[in-house]
């Protein structure tokens, strides 16, 4: 089945009370139109066209690569919209799937079912619908009382009966490519007359009908895809609705989630069989999480977590932590902290671009940053790499087996050997040899209290 996807874009989304086009609202960390792209490819579908309108760089710049844009330079409904993106699909024998921007929960299957009813039912027109308890402002769906789908009545539009119809229009429909091309001439050359005065691609329908063509309606069994974010009360539901989707998948794959309502996981996520996520759990950008790893109440975002770690009520970022390690609670990885396996980085302590060698350990109150630490070192409370000379960052380098003591300052740049122990207190500003015990304090000075109070 030959088919494109073309995706509408162009609106302004006055109802989200917002600068930011609505299609570039996020939930689960894509935008609206990104969900809606990555749907149409997970069907199958890679000729994508997106018809962009209000800050069309702007949504251009956030979508990117891979997609054909068309510029709606007015926004004056959503038949003009797919018009401005005519030749897409000006030669086509096809079909055309015309989705929404604001409709992230389309899914990669609803969209496949309804390409192959369309395809079985010889269809002209085939348009997702879905029932709902609350139809609020869909386009409701016209039925004869045999049933048969007559057309679309925007609810701005409707008579009080019709207001009362609960089958409403997904705004997703498939067309024959000759079919939309018929349909979207006759209603670009009348002056609309419905409350909006906008051409509305729902006309498509009545018209098509009316001219001996084959419309249906598919009704999606799950009513959940069809939402729609127009303003940010339904942009909650939608990412509400997105987030149980993400979680079912994880908890069927073998993720361990206590609560699975007030756990939030971006779509991209990966986590592995056997990882326990206890509520409270932030989990975002392109993380990738191992096995038996158990997490409580943390913030990981695009960082690589091995396999078999404690993380406790700590924030991990773009890091990459490997396996058996300890973290928390309140501990702070920042940007480019690499753990290679067994270590503790424990209560406020902090690490950025750091690497820490197998069984190091940074139990309490340290900071470690631009640091290539190795094997087995160990930070005593309160000991940090002064790395800031208030112009440069300097690295510092630490050997295996390095014992460092209480609230050392170790003044970058500085190389500190192996099998060396510092003292607590020190303030070490010069290189260590390997095996060398250094202690560097101010000397101690005595006075008679009786001087002092003069
Ligand atoms: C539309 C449908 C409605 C359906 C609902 C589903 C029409 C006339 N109405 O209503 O039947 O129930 O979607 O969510 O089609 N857009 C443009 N250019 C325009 C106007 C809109 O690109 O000139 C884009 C918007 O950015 C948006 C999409 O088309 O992504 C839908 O437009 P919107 O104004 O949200 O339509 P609804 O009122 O929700
Ligand atoms: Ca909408």
């Amino acid at each position: 089945m030959n088919v494109k996807a073309v995706i509408l874009a162009g609106g302004k989304g006055k109802r989200m009370r917002s600068d930011l086009p609505k299609v570039l609202s996020t939930i689960c960390g894509d935008t609206l139109i990104d969900h809606v792209i990555k749907n149409v490819r997970e069907a199958g579908i890679d000729d994508i066209a997106v018809v962009t309108g209000y800050r069309s760089e702007t949504v251009r710049e956030s979508v990117g690569n891979g997609v054909e844009f068309y510029l709606q330079s007015e926004q004056l409904g959503t038949a003009h919209a797919v018009y401005s993106a005519l030749p897409f699909f000006e030669k086509d024998d096809g079909y055309v799937i015309v989705l929404c921007g604001d409709a992230p929960l389309v899914s990669g299957d609803t969209i496949k079912a309804l390409a192959e009813y369309s395809e079985q039912n010889n269809s002209d027109i085939c348009v997702l619908t879905a029932v709902l308890d609350d139809a609020a402002g869909y386009g409701r769906i016209i039925r004869n009382e045999k049933g048969d789908f007559l057309g679309i009545v925007e609810k701005r539009d409707a008579s009080p009966e019709e207001v009362l119809i609960r089958e409403v229009n997904s705004g997703t429909m498939i067309f024959r490519a000759d079919a939309l091309r018929k349909a979207l001439a006759s209603i670009m050359a009348t002056k609309p007359e419905n409350a909006q005065g906008e051409y509305y691609l729902t006309d498509t329908i009545a018209f098509t009908a009316n001219n001996g063509g084959r419309v249906f309606a598919y009704r999606a069994e799950d009513p959940g895809v069809v939402l729609g974010a127009n303003d940010r009360y339904e942009l909650s539901l939608c990412e509400a609705a997105m987030r149980k989707m993400i979680n079912i998948r994880l908890m069927l794959s073998g993720v361990r989630m206590v609560d699975p309502a007030n756990t939030y996981i971006d779509r991209d996520v990966s986590i592995g069989e056997g990882t326990v996520i206890y509520p409270g759990t932030v989990i975002t950008g392109s993380a990738e999480i191992g096995k038996n790893n158990t997490v409580y109440s943390s913030r990981i975002d695009s960082s690589f977590i091995g396999d078999g770690n404690i993380i406790d009520s700590s924030v991990i970022e773009s890091s990459v932590v490997k396996d058996g390690c300890r973290i928390g609670p309140f501990a702070h990885l920042r940007k480019d902290t690499v753990l290679l396996g067994e270590n503790k980085v424990g209560s406020f302590s902090e690490t950025k671009n750091a690497s820490l060698g197998e069984g190091t350990k940074v139990p309490h109150l340290s900071y470690v940053g631009d640091a290539e630490v190795g094997r087995n070192v160990n930070f005593g409370c309160g000991s940090v790499t002064a790395n800031y000379d208030g112009k440069k960052k300097h690295r510092t380098v630490i050997g295996d087996n390095a014992f460092i003591g209480s609230n050392v300052d170790l003044i970058a740049p500085i190389e500190v050997g192996s099998d060396t122990y510092i003292a607590a207190g020190s303030t070490v500003s010069r290189d260590i040899p390997d095996r060398t015990f250094v202690i560097e304090r101010s000397k101690r000075m005595e006075r008679d209290v009786k001087i002092i109070k003069k």
